[in-house]
């Protein structure tokens, strides 16, 4: 035990002992230690072994026009574009209109810094930003699409045929496996998507001054200290919203309002990741047989071993630049980040709106209206400049 922890250990046995409710000093040694790592100078997505364009600038330029094509999909009115808008590349709705003014289920997360995520969709039904792209471009509700129709598109375009050939050493009109299309259009998409990334932002100067401040003892001068006290201790959102991009990569249920089709989250789509032959373990992989398919067994072991902590469960998306993609939540139910707050000072919505069990982090958090606005301002202090 290091003297400092010595140090918070034995004040908190005397303010124990006097029944004193004031509390340690912010932060703790642990609590430094959540702070210390929240800030990164920008570092790139790390390489995707499973995608060999990944970072290739050719197919980020080809995946850039496809990205913007409404001729692949079926209806010829619908490009990935359409959902993912803006400079924030999502909507301002709860949901967004796929082909024929159909409504997607669930509300379209920003795809900005969506190369640094580790499981993609709000439930982890893929596992891999290339891999992702097949799902808008075959459901039925999005793109409603297949390789038939890609296939077309690209074919139609002199531009796209000498990028693709050139890519991938085989014309599109071809490629007759129509898998090995969808998959290598996912991965020149996913190379474009990759460069979609804000990561400094005023939070993280905040922080460095900050830290610095603690150093000097000075604090509880600094013009963050209530909100990073607040999203640190009271409001316990570090203990998900961790790290570098303010995510731990995993699922929680927080008790969110559901009754649509998709309501079960994670725990309808473990199975169809494990088998899906699109997944990073499967053939279409540029991975060495093997090499990456080590997450999907612990995954596996994950859901088996705790079936009730997947049931109800969402992944806990990055905060960066979460001032840009008003409304919030899978649902899109939170119009604002102060209602987003209040859900969590609450402690979620109401027992019976929701399936499965709340996960125990998330409890009513009595904050005052000065914590509850030091946590929005923080929150909006995440949005990073372009780079
Ligand atoms: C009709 C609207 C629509 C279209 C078209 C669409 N998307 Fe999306 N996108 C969504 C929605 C809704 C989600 C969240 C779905 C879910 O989690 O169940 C999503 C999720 C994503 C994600 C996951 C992000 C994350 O953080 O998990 C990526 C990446 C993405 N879309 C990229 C694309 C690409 C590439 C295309 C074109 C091939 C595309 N989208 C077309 C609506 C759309
Ligand atoms: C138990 C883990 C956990 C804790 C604790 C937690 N969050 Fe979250 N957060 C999540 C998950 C999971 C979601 C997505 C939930 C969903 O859509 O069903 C989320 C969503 C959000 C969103 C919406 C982001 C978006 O793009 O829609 C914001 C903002 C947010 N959290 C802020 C906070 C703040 C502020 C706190 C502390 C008061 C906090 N979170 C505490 C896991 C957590």
């Amino acid at each position: 035990m290091s003297l400092f922890r010595l140090r918070t250990a034995v004040l908190a046995l005397v303010l124990l002992g006097t029944g004193c409710e004031s509390e340690a000093p912010f932060p703790t040694e642990d609590e430094l230690e959540q702070l210390s790592i929240l800030h990164t100078p920008s570092v790139k997505p790390e390489v995707d072994p499973t995608n060999k364009f990944g970072d290739n600038a050719s197919a980020a330029a080809l995946g850039h026009r496809l990205f913007e094509d409404k001729g692949l999909s079926r209806c010829g009115t619908v490009s990935c574009r359409d959902c993912h808008q803006g400079d924030s590349y999502t909507v301002e709705t709860a949901t967004a209109e796929g082909c024929g003014g159909q409504r997607t289920e669930r509300n379209p997360p920003s795809l900005l810094n969506t190369g640094y995520n580790r499981w993609f969709m709000w439930d982890g039904r893929a596992d891999r930003l290339w891999s992702q792209a097949v799902l808008p471009l075959t459901n039925p509700v999005e793109m409603d699409s297949d390789a038939v129709v890609v296939r077309a598109r690209l074919v139609a375009d002199p531009a796209y045929v000498s990028a693709y050939t050139q890519l991938f050493g085989t014309a599109p009109a071809d490629e007759s496996d129509g898998d090995r299309l969808m998959a290598n259009v996912g991965k020149v998409l996913a190379a474009y998507q990759r460069t979609l990334n804000r990561t400094d932002s005023p939070f993280d100067a905040d922080v460095r001054r900050f830290l610095a401040a603690v150093e000097a003892g000075t604090q509880e001068k600094d013009p963050a200290y209530l909100g990073l006290k607040t999203f640190v201790r009271k409001g316990q959102c570090v203990v998900c919203h961790k790290g570098r991009m303010l995510t731990d990569d995993k699922f929680h249920n927080l008790g969110l309002k559901d009754a649509g089709a998709g309501k079960r989250g994670q725990a309808d789509a473990v199975d169809s990741l494990l088998s899906w032959k699109f997944n990073a373990a499967g053939l279409f992989s540029d991975a060495p047989t093997g090499l990456d398919a080590a997450r999907l067994p612990t995954l596996r072991a994950q859901a088996q071993g705790k079936p009730d902590e997947v049931v109800g469960a969402f992944r806990t998306p990055t905060l960066r630049n979460v001032a840009m993609s008003a409304p919030y939540m899978h649902t899109g139910a939170e119009k604002t980040l102060e209602e987003v707050v209040d859900f969590y000072n609450e402690g979620g919505d109401p027992d019976g709106t929701f399936p499965g069990v709340r996960t125990v982090t998330i409890v009513k958090l009595d904050l005052s209206s000065e914590e509850k606005q030091a946590l929005v301002t923080l929150l909006k202090s995440m949005t990073g400049a372009p780079r």
